[in-house]
């Protein structure tokens, strides 16, 4: 078989591999990277680059591993800017609203489904973007489910089951019979879609007990657990996650120092989703509390209708460098190999050989920019499995 085709990137001003001492932020100046194929297939200075097919001058500009947002739910219909404007104006963020979103996304058919989980995840690429989790969790019947899942599955492989999101209003009456159905039926529906199952455990959502016993079906039927934890208020979210040896706990926004000690002292992610908090208008969760504890941060989006709707990693960043007390190289990182981390994969989220060559080309000469200058769209070329699939080469 003939060799792959393969392109090297030179001219890089600073690349960040992230492979350091176990697998921490590293990064080369004046650097070069080859693509083989669809992996990493050498990196070092650019003084010492090897010959190949393809040359693309960097210019100076930074790379960067492609963005892993662990944690979205883009399989919706319907759109919130009226809840959102009102909670700017004062009103407080409750679950309930997820079931206005619920009722759009019943109604709409597979082919609007579709096309807005194809839009935002274009728009996700664009950004940086490589890798995105997907939820289910506004169709709340197995019907909706199943068909929410097997959509994301068409474009995604990280796909999780959130049937347990909140009750519908159908079981408001029947909290413990939504809860078979969840554990029941609607899993053996939709766990062939599915590699993760997940659970929004809060007040006015599902008790500390009720999401242990949803996170146990879903690993007896074979899938990875995560939590939506100690968001809204201080709960069991985060205990139950490190309980039931969950992948991810994500939000963290309220937490014990039996909490943070959980989250240091078990491989349990501390997922942080600051689009949350901006667009709920709450106190930002303190990474430098569990960073200094040792636990493993990752930062996502949380893209969707209701609590953040931003699709921009480079955005999440920004926020975690200016209100969460993480460094400029600790956001990076954890927006690529932490995000990694939280879906339990070792071939993204770094660039060190033999990694899926998954990269940004930064219109800018650092990792910096990301937060040094908000708001601008810096993300100037991405690499996808090693083939150019958004922006251009400058
Ligand atoms: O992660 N917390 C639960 N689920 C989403 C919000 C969903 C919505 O408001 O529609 C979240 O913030
Ligand atoms: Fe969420």
């Amino acid at each position: 078989m003939a060799d792959p085709h393969s392109t090297l990137i030179t001219g890089i001003s600073e690349l960040v591999t992230n492979d350091g001492e176990r697998g921490g932020y590293a990064a080369l100046t004046d650097a070069a990277l080859v693509i083989s194929g669809d992996g990493v297939a050498w990196t070092g200075p650019a003084a010492r680059a090897p010959a190949a097919d393809a040359v693309v001058d960097a210019g100076g500009r930074a790379v960067l591993p492609g963005f892993a947002d662990s944690h979205a739910h883009l399989i919706f219909a319907g759109e919130r800017s009226a809840e959102f404007a009102a909670r700017m104006a004062g009103r407080p963020y409750r679950a309930g609203g997820i079931l206005v979103t619920v009722e759009a996304t019943r109604a709409a058919p597979d082919a609007v489904l579709r096309a807005n989980l194809r839009r935002l995840a274009a728009e996700m690429l664009g950004q940086g973007t490589t890798t995105f989790e997907c939820k289910s969790g506004y169709g709340l019947t197995v019907p909706d489910e199943a068909r929410g899942l097997a959509l994301a599955a068409e474009i995604t492989p990280e796909v999780t089951y959130l049937g347990a999101h909140v009750v519908p209003p159908e079981f408001a009456a029947d909290p413990a019979g939504y809860l078979d159905l969840v554990r029941g039926p609607m899993l053996a529906a939709c766990a062939p879609h599915a590699r993760w199952i997940d659970v929004f455990c809060e007040d006015g959502a599902f008790g500390g007990a009720e999401a242990a016993a949803v996170l146990a079906a879903g690993t007896a039927a074979g899938l990875g657990a995560r939590v939506h934890a100690n968001q809204l208020a201080p709960g069991p979210g985060v205990q139950v996650a490190a309980q039931a040896g969950a992948a991810s706990a994500d939000h963290c926004t309220f937490l014990t120092d039996a909490d943070v000690d959980a989250l240091a002292c078990t491989p349990v992610v501390a997922t942080l989703l600051p689009g949350a908090e901006f667009g709920c208008r709450q106190p930002f969760p303190d990474a430098r509390r569990l960073l200094d504890a040792g636990a493993t941060v990752a930062l996502a989006t949380d893209c969707n209708p209701g609590s953040s709707f931003t699709s921009s990693m480079p955005f999440c960043i920004a926020l975690a460098v200016r209100e969460m007390r993480m460094t400029t190289e600790e956001a990076v990182w954890a927006a690529t190999a932490g995000g990694a981390r939280a879906l339990r994969r070792d071939d993204i989220g770094h660039l060190g050989v033999g990694a899926r060559a998954d990269l940004i080309l930064l219109e800018a000469p650092s990792h910096a920019y990301l937060a040094y200058r908000p708001g601008v769209p810096l993300i100037a070329a991405v690499w996808q499995a090693g083939r150019l699939a958004a922006g251009s080469i400058p």
